[in-house]
């Protein structure tokens, strides 16, 4: 998803990697759906029938990744990158291989490719490594975080970190703090409704969903508002919000071409990453002796849920720097994913109206019978969750 230049690599697997793009209705159209041999080691016994193809053989242009990252550059690059990749699937099949620059890929569209690929990873799955990413932590000398951890180090933490982020039963901890920011951007949407004087409103949907994503998502790592959501945002939280949409810009050309060349060059691209992860950083260090002094004057109830880093930090299972890094990953990962996917679903519903209605149906009928109970209403609507997930299988959100 490429949400302000932003986007979320999650499929990706570095220096081969995968990418999975997300069969859309018109990718059906164009005649994907045919069986084909799958890449390499990786395919399932309904595949095993068929001849695996080796690396070398895969189709694709990947002979030379330069003038291919010209030709990509030329085609809109990673703005255009989902009819780029439509139009390679439809020359090379469901399966291909790419180089662009350095960088190769083999690039997979059908389900159950995906399907196989993620049932034979095993207890150490391979990630793209988001090299500029790590570039920055090894030039300033910080841990990885479970984004960008390998192996048993990403295993231990993501063993930890599942607990505090991923269990059911934090449901009920998350949901106070992001049904408080969900109040504020409903009532700044009333607002400008009725600021307008017609009834209606129209803004920046991107850029209002991005802020109302890392609103929430802040909420819930590090416990504490930026105040994003009102019309005057303080000049630090608005550093942050730069930083942030900064460092996922400048994120994308260095995908291609490798940060340590423009860290030598000392490329305007490099300097802005290296700038950006700093203010990001320094939040979270902010953050962190926040957490402490409340703790130290024992403010805080330890009762009370303050959310994943405070949590992190009282249990002390992680050396803080682990934690850190985790926890500014965890940032990253959760912004535009959760605004393009809420855009999407917009996008979807603005389609066809008459589940939009039925959407709306189920939410009143939920809240009433709900009382105010935001956890007995979340059980009740179950057609929001599969508009979700319906939008998460058709669109892909990576760019
Ligand atoms: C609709 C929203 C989201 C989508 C579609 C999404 C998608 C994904 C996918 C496909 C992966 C790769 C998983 C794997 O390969 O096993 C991933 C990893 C990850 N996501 Fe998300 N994500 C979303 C929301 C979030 C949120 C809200 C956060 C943080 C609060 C987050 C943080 C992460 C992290 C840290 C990883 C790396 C995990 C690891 O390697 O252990 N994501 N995401």
């Amino acid at each position: 998803m490429l949400a302000r230049g932003g986007m979320h690599l999650p499929a990706l697997a570095n220096p081969s990697s995968l990418w999975i793009l997300s069969p859309t209705k018109d990718s059906q159209i164009l005649g994907y759906r045919r069986a084909y041999t799958a890449a390499g080691e990786v395919y399932s016994p309904s595949l095993q029938r068929k001849v695996a193809r080796s690396f070398s053989e895969l189709p694709g242009n990947w002979r030379t990744g330069w003038l291919n990252l010209f030709h990509f550059w030329q085609e809109g690059g990673f703005h255009n990158v989902h009819n780029i990749m439509i139009h390679k699937f439809q020359k090379f099949g469901p399966i291909y291989r790419e180089k662009l620059g350095l960088y190769q890929s083999v690039n997979i569209i059908n389900p159950e490719d995906a399907a196989t690929l993620f049932k034979s990873e095993g207890n150490y799955p391979e990630r793209f490594m988001v090299p500029p990413w790590m570039a920055y932590r090894d030039f300033r000398n910080k841990p990885y975080g479970v984004l960008l951890k390998k192996g048993e180090a990403w295993r231990s933490d993501r063993l930890i970190l599942n607990k505090e982020a991923l269990s059911l039963q934090m449901i009920d901890c998350f949901v106070p703090l992001l049904n408080e920011v969900s109040e504020d951007f409903v009532k700044r949407v009333q607002v400008q409704i009725g600021k307008s004087g017609r009834g209606r409103w129209t803004g920046d949907l991107t850029n209002e969903l991005f802020r109302f994503a890392l609103e929430s998502v802040c909420n819930v790592l590090y416990g504490a508002r930026l105040g994003l959501l009102q019309d005057l945002i303080d000049p630090e939280a608005q550093n942050f919000i730069d930083a942030v949409t900064l460092m996922f810009h400048t994120t994308s050309p260095m995908l291609y071409i490798p940060p340590s060349v423009l860290c030598r060059i000392n490329s305007k691209t490099w300097r802005d990453h290296v700038q950006s992860w700093d203010v990001i950083f320094r939040h979270a260090d902010k953050c962190i002796q926040n957490i402490y002094r409340e703790l130290r004057l024992d403010r805080k109830s330890t009762k009370e849920y303050t959310g994943i880093l405070s949590s992190l930090l009282v249990q002390d299972k992680l050396p803080i720097d682990d934690i850190k890094a985790s926890v500014t990953e965890m940032m990253a990962g959760g912004v535009d994913t959760t605004s393009m996917t809420l855009q999407w679903a917009m996008f979807e519903l603005a389609r066809t109206p008459v589940v939009q209605e039925q959407l709306r149906a189920e939410i009143f009928a939920a809240r009433q019978a709900a009382q105010g109970n935001m956890l007995k209403m979340l059980k009740a609507i179950r057609l929001l969750k599969a508009v979700i997930k319906e939008t998460l299988s058709h669109w892909c959100l990576d760019w």
